[in-house]
């Protein structure tokens, strides 16, 4: 059966003593049976010396926050998949919407990336989420379909099944407005539905699907208790050892 994860997204936050504070923390936190996946999503820079503490550990796995679609070679400024791998870190998040927003990543893109992340051992963690205006028009599925669909929908059964999703709409992240858990089930349930007309039941089930976007303590049980939600990509609520440690024991 799927896994439930959560995953902490730092994004562009931390210094490097705060960054290892922080996960040092959160380990400390950690009930001793803890059975809930935890990942750290620090910056590039802190992820080789996070990672080290994870690993020596053993008790949370990290991500990159992205990854050049790139293999290698002559691209200044960017981080490769093999280059990701060779730390031994386990995940790569892809897509989320302030990449997709401020640095124009198209699903295309996105495709490309998660296929160079696969190639290199990496596991993704795949977001979509839609906008208000796509909410309001009744355009969500179909927007989430197609992010979805476009950048994923070709690999291969045996590749799907390192895909970890994570429902972040747009118009809930950072904004103290949370999807309501009947919102964020709905789609939740509309994903699972089209990963199984894809890949079929048995993958679709075990297929873990987070979702993301102001989910904090305050939310997260109601969140977590509906049956297609495997937990949150958290982005604030996981600055503080106390709220991520409180999200991680809801289930
Ligand atoms: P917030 O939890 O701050 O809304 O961010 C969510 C997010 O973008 C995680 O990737």
């Amino acid at each position: 059966m799927r896994k439930n994860i959560v995953a902490g997204n730092w994004k562009m936050n931390l210094k490097i003593d705060d960054a290892l504070n922080l996960a040092n923390d959160v380990i400390n936190l950690l009930p001793s049976d803890n059975d809930v996946e935890v990942v750290f999503a620090p910056s590039f820079i802190h992820l080789e010396k996070v990672n080290k503490m994870c690993l020596k550990l053993g008790l949370v796995n990290t991500a990159s926050q992205n990854v050049c679609q790139q293999e290698r070679g002559a691209f200044t400024g960017e981080v490769s998949a093999e280059m990701i791998h060779s730390l031994n870190v386990k995940y790569a998040i892809i897509g989320h919407s302030e990449r997709r927003g401020y640095f124009n990543e198209t699903n295309e893109d996105l495709k490309l990336k998660v296929d160079v992340s696969l190639k290199n051992n990496l596991k993704v963690i795949f977001c979509c989420g839609e906008s208000l205006n796509h909410r309001e028009e009744r355009f969500h599925f179909d927007w989430i379909k197609r992010q979805i669909s476009d950048s994923l929908f070709h690999l291969s059964l045996d590749d799907f099944r390192k895909v970890v999703i994570a429902y972040e709409p747009i118009w809930a992240i950072g904004t103290g407005v949370t999807a309501t858990p009947n919102q964020a089930e709905e789609m939740h349930k509309f994903i699972r539905e089209i990963i199984k007309k894809n890949y079929g039941e048995e993958v679709a089930n075990n297929t873990s699907i987070l979702y993301g976007g102001s989910c904090t303590s305050k939310n997260s049980k109601d969140l977590f208790y509906k049956d297609n939600i495997d937990g949150g990509l958290i982005g604030g609520a996981s600055l503080d050892p106390e709220s991520f440690i409180s999200i991680i024991k809801s289930f």
